[in-house]
């Protein structure tokens, strides 16, 4: 059974949360598996009128029977997790890496006040300096936390095993393309890079047992923080069209652009996609809104995902017409 990879392909907030939520409800992963930076992500996943805004726990979740696990590569915040270990009531399933690097106090600070992290415009929540202290061999593991021991695994022992006995395990990453160390508009990116490759590394899993890609796109691509942002569309745009989005995490108004083709080519390439996901069609044509058949979507949104196969060079095999989990086209029984 695959391995499936989901990463951003842009500038993170994609929907990768919801992608995932879905995923894991229909095709039933024996592990779900969190890559990526850390708790500067914040993934948010839409059930039965609840709203979750996930920072540590991987996005599946929603999937009772998963067991849920943190890759060694991710930074833990033991607080956040411990609060959503118990928000979700998880703490059967929940595990981290027990060499999963920790961000303590010291870290947010100087993620606050120093002058080019603020420039950069962080989330604040230690990640950049907690990965400092990792390059520099400081910082603290996760077994040596007390308040951890319960929830220490080795999760690349875990998915390899699990592959080997032909399960299937879906491993989630976090921000997207264009906010990698290497890939993305640097200086204004994140502490890792953060293509499927490295989540892949994240979680412990060689790239030969990895069997899918789905990059995440939504329609209207958004940035938090500072940066360059080439199809960026002026404030009063966004919301004549009605886009006003505000940051997971810290809250912040998201700069909303136009679709960037170029980009969505690039950023698949290098992720080495075998699929995309879309999000935000009801954004594009609010006709779209909650469909859930192929047919039943307007010709300018089929219009668009055509358009957007031909430039990326890959089928869309996923489109969201809503925050909802259950406001998806999954097209990819049809198309793979
Ligand atoms: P990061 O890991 O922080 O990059 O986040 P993410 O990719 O999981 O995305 P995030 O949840 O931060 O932002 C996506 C937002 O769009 C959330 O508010 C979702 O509920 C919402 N969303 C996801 N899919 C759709 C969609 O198809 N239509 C609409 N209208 N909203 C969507
Ligand atoms: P840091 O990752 O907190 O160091 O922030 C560096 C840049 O990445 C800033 O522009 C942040 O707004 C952005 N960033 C980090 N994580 C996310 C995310 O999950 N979604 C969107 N932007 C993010
Ligand atoms: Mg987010």
């Amino acid at each position: 059974m695959p391995a499936t990879v989901i990463v951003g392909g842009f500038w993170g907030d994609e929907g990768k949360g919801k992608i995932v939520a879905h995923i894991a409800n229909s095709d039933k992963p024996r592990i779900i598996a969190r890559g990526g930076v850390g708790p500067n992500a914040g993934h948010t996943v839409e059930i039965e009128g609840q709203k979750f805004g996930v920072r540590m726990i991987p996005s599946g979740f929603v999937y009772k029977k998963a067991k849920l696990l943190i890759g060694a590569g991710v930074l833990v915040n033991p607080e956040i997790f411990l609060k959503e270990v118990e928000l979700l009531k998880v703490a059967d399933r929940a595990r981290v890496d027990y060499r999963c690097a920790i961000i303590e106090q010291k870290h947010c600070e100087i993620d606050r006040t120093q002058d080019n992290l603020r420039k950069i415009g962080t989330t604040g929540t230690g990640c950049g300096p907690a990965n400092v202290d990792r390059v520099c061999r400081i910082a603290k593991q996760a077994k040596e936390v007390p308040e951890l021991k319960d929830y220490l695994t080795d999760v690349s022992l875990e998915i390899n095993e699990a592959l080997y006995s032909g399960d299937f395990v879906l491993i989630e990453g976090s921000q997207g393309f264009a906010l990698s160390l290497y890939y993305g508009t640097y200086p204004y990116v994140t502490s890792k890079d953060t293509t499927a490759s490295a989540i892949a590394s994240d979680v412990g899993v060689g790239p030969t047992r990895i069997d899918d890609v789905i990059v995440v796109f939504k329609c209207f691509p958004t940035r938090v923080g500072s940066g360059p942002f080439p199809t960026e569309m002026p404030v009063e745009e966004a919301e004549k069209l009605g886009i006003v989005e505000y940051g997971t995490v810290t809250g912040r108004r998201r700069r909303v652009g136009y679709w960037d083709g170029k980009l969505a080519k690039y950023s698949a390439m290098v992720n080495g996609a075998t699929q995309v996901a879309i999000t935000g069609i009801d954004k594009f044509d609010r006709e779209c809104y909650g469909i859930k058949e192929w047919e039943k979507l307007t010709i300018k949104a089929k219009e668009f995902i055509e358009q957007v196969e031909n430039e990326v060079g890959v089928p869309v095999t996923l489109i969201s017409t809503g925050p909802e989990i259950k406001q998806i086209i999954d097209l990819r029984r049809e198309k793979l």
